[in-house]
């Protein structure tokens, strides 16, 4: 599963399947986004993720990230091979998703400034 991400304008594109030559957004090649990636405190942008009664909480953030107009998590997504499940947040909601806990899942999570960032679970 990879997301891509465009410079111009800032929209992120997930790619279901397949290889991509070239993705373009307003007239220029989108970027490969590579979790984990921005130097950016840890502590608010790795997953964190606890699993009960086969649910997966999962909060922004040991220390949850911010969610204010120009710094937020634009979604919170779990991958296990060909499925996915995404929550799409917006400022002033909180950075936190419940989803089915399926062993050998993916968690990642777009924060607008820093970037993709992920946890495996
Ligand atoms: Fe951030």
């Amino acid at each position: 599963m990879n997301f891509y991400l465009c410079l111009i304008c800032g929209n992120v594109i997930e790619l279901i399947d397949g290889v991509a030559n070239r993705i373009a957004c307003c007239n220029q090649e989108m970027e490969l986004l590579v979790p984990n990636t921005v130097d950016a405190a840890l502590e608010k942008h790795v997953p964190f993720c606890e699993i009960v009664d086969g649910k997966v909480n999962v909060q922004i953030g040991e220390v949850v990230h911010p969610m204010v107009e120009d710094h937020y998590i634009l979604f919170i997504a779990i991958v296990k091979g060909s499925k996915i499940s995404r929550v799409d947040l917006k400022p002033g909601m909180e950075p936190k998703a419940t989803f089915t806990y399926e062993e050998g899942s993916t968690i990642f999570a777009y924060c607008n400034k820093h970037g993709l960032w992920k946890k495996d679970i």
